[in-house]
């Protein structure tokens, strides 16, 4: 049972699609969609990838709030730990205008990732998520990070099936997943779990750059004629932000005075 048309339900392609609208969600930054073609389409997964401070749990907070502004509801599992507190968290949205505090663990959930981790360990992963997405009633899940809990889940021999099951119960659900991990362009080549994504957004760090800024490069995203030209990008009170045009000067926070 995945809601899925059967082909004698289809009729002709327009019949089709206007049975099934394609709503794109959008990330919250209105550049970054531009970028991919408008938004991303439900019941994809999408990896967000990129080295420490590169802005991926920015990135994905911010499409949290936008969504949850659009009447989306989130789940947004995230690595508990000393750094990463509740109280921490919070302390550092506060910085961004997005952050709504009357959203905050109510139409955007904050949930352990450990407790998922433990369960998936011993039973499954979807015996772990599901119960907690549906009294959610999310449609946008993130998991930050992806990497920590398949990395836990590799020595128990249950990464594989773990990723298999959230694709298809992704898939399935028409939720969009935003799998933030600290991967490089030499993990998104050598690793086939890579191949099943439905996009790939690569984030680069200040430190790594030649001229010493953030940049995003879309490495793919299915469906959509997305830009494969690398942006700059800006992390500010305004929250994560695309610069085109970086030589104009209103792009670059100039004042044009
Ligand atoms: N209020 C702010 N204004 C400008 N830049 C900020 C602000 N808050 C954080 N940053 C920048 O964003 C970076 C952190 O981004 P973020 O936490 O999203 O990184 P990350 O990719 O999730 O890293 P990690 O893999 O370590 O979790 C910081 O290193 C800092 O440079
Ligand atoms: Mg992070």
């Amino acid at each position: 049972m995945n809601g899925e048309l059967q082909p004698e339900e289809m009729g002709n392609v327009a019949e089709l699609l206007r049975a099934v609208p394609e709503e794109l969600v959008s990330t919250g930054s209105a550049g970054l969609d531009e970028m991919i073609g408008g938004g991303i389409a439900p019941g994809s997964v999408v990896y967000v990838c990129g080295p420490t401070g590169s802005g991926k749990t920015i990135l994905s907070e911010q499409m949290a709030y936008a969504s949850a502004a659009a009447g989306i509801n989130v789940l947004y599992m995230y690595v508990a730990g000393f750094s990463e507190s509740i109280v921490n968290r919070v302390r550092n949205l506060q910085n961004f205008a997005f952050f709504d505090a009357g959203a905050f663990n109510v139409s955007v959930a904050y949930h352990n990732i450990f407790p998922v981790i433990r369960a998936a360990q011993s039973t499954d992963l979807l015996y772990a998520i599901t119960p907690v997405v549906q009294k959610q009633q999310a449609g946008l899940l993130v998991i930050d990070s992806i990497r920590t809990m398949l990395e836990r889940l590799t020595e128990f021999d249950r990464a594989e099936k773990s990723l298999r099951q959230l694709t298809e119960f992704v898939s399935e659900q028409k939720l969009v997943a935003m799998l933030v991990g600290e991967y490089q362009q030499d993990d998104i080549v050598r690793q086939p779990q890579f191949a099943f994504a439905d996009g790939i957004i690569l984030l680069t760090a200040p430190y790594e750059a030649p001229d010493g800024k953030r940049h995003i490069r879309i490495l793919k995203m299915r469906g959509a004629n997305h830009s494969s030209k690398g942006q700059q990008v800006r992390i500010s009170r305004s929250g994560f932000e695309i610069l085109r045009n970086i030589n104009s000067e209103a792009d670059a926070g100039v004042s044009a005075a």
